[in-house]
């Protein structure tokens, strides 16, 4: 078994708890909170041994009256591997206590790139992770470029991407952070860092990206402008290679999913944890392919999108996997599915 420490029980932390917990080959030792909340509690409910995050937050579960096994570095240095889903930049500062204890490391998208030897997703560079000791698993809207863009630029060779993500406000759990009644430019300058961070992954793709924000906590969507090097592309070629491409799920309109409201939906009758998406969603009806440039719209569910991938990272950084080994292991324990559009 592969014991795991998880750093941070938030969004990403407690989901990465449940999803090691459920690999046949994994085990999670523990995780670290900083404050003893509900979030605290739940993860003692679940049967998790929680350490503190510093001295500090140690003498607030002890006024609390909440029992801890010990703090950051008695976690870390009992496990194989630390995933790290402390607050985005927090990862960073962490770094020493990791290297010191000389362990393995998966970072998440708030982290610098240069925080970890690779940036990482599991269908795009998963053998690129042997032998480091260290990736940083990029973000929800990188990901889910990433896995398309990948799937492409493979197929038909990329010439430029054009990408407006719309990206959710906030999380569910933070509305003090949230929009009201506005569409924020975010960033106002043009290119956003998304397309930066994809070429961290993907390097060799052209992308520009821009970002707004809008009143909404479930799902960011992205409208595609993509122009191919290959100029006989069909549309019914790019159905194909989307379909066949693992954790991206085509929907369609003329089944009813016309927002992400209706994604969320389906995602609740899913029977996951949390209502949680994994996959990329495409809309196959808006596919549409224009003077050789292919137009589609896509949703990332941000809170679950990145979960199979810091697991395949796991059995990327340890070894002995390869890639379609972990990706199925993965995916059977998640139930990621292909759904007929
Ligand atoms: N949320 C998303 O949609 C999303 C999607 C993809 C990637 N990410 C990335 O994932 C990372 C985590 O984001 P998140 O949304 O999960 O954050 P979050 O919900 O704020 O959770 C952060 C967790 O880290 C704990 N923490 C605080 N200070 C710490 C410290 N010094 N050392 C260790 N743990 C500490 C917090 O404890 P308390 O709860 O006690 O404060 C909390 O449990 C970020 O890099 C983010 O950019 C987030």
């Amino acid at each position: 078994m592969i014991t795991v420490g998880v750093v941070g029980y938030g969004v990403i932390g407690r989901r990465v708890a449940d999803a090691v917990s459920a690999q046949p080959d994994m085990q999670v030792i523990g995780v670290v909170k900083k404050k003893p909340d509900y979030k605290a509690k739940l993860a003692i409910s679940k049967g998790f041994s929680v350490y503190a995050a510093d001295g500090e937050s140690r003498k607030m579960f002890e006024d609390a009256g909440l029992q801890i096994s010990g703090e950051i570095k008695d976690l870390v240095s009992e496990v194989d591997i630390v995933v790290d889903a402390s607050p985005g930049k927090v990862g960073a500062s962490n770094r020493d206590v990791y290297r010191s204890l000389g362990k393995k490391v998966i970072y998440q998208g708030g982290e610098p790139a240069d925080v970890a030897d690779l940036s990482f997703v599991a269908q795009c560079n998963f053998e690129k992770a042997e032998g480091k000791s260290s990736v940083r698993v990029v973000s929800c809207n990188t990901t889910g470029l990433c896995r398309l863009l990948n799937a492409l630029d493979t197929n038909f060779g990329i010439d430029k991407a054009r990408v407006v993500i719309i990206r959710r406000a906030t999380d569910p759990d933070e509305p003090g952070k949230g929009i009201i009644d506005a569409v924020s430019l975010d960033p106002v300058h043009i290119p956003s860092h998304h397309g930066l961070d994809v070429n961290t992954v993907l390097p060799h793709v052209k992308i520009i990206t821009t970002a707004v924000k809008i009143p909404t906590t479930h799902m960011h969507v992205h409208t595609l402008m993509i122009s191919l090097k290959d100029s006989t592309a069909t549309k019914d070629q790019v159905i194909d290679v989307l379909n066949g491409t693992t954790r991206i799920l085509l929907i369609s309109s003329k089944d009813g999913f016309k927002s992400t409201g209706q994604v969320f939906d389906y995602a609740r009758e899913l029977g996951r944890w949390r209502s949680d998406m994994y996959e990329l969603v495409v809309w196959k009806d808006s596919i549409n392919i224009i003077d050789g440039e292919i137009y589609l719209y896509m949703g990332v569910g941000q809170e679950a999108i990145v979960i199979p991938e810091v697991v395949d990272a796991i059995r990327a950084l340890i070894g002995g996997y390869t890639r379609d080994e972990s990706i199925s292991m993965t995916n059977k324990t998640l139930n990621i599915l292909k759904y007929k559009a």
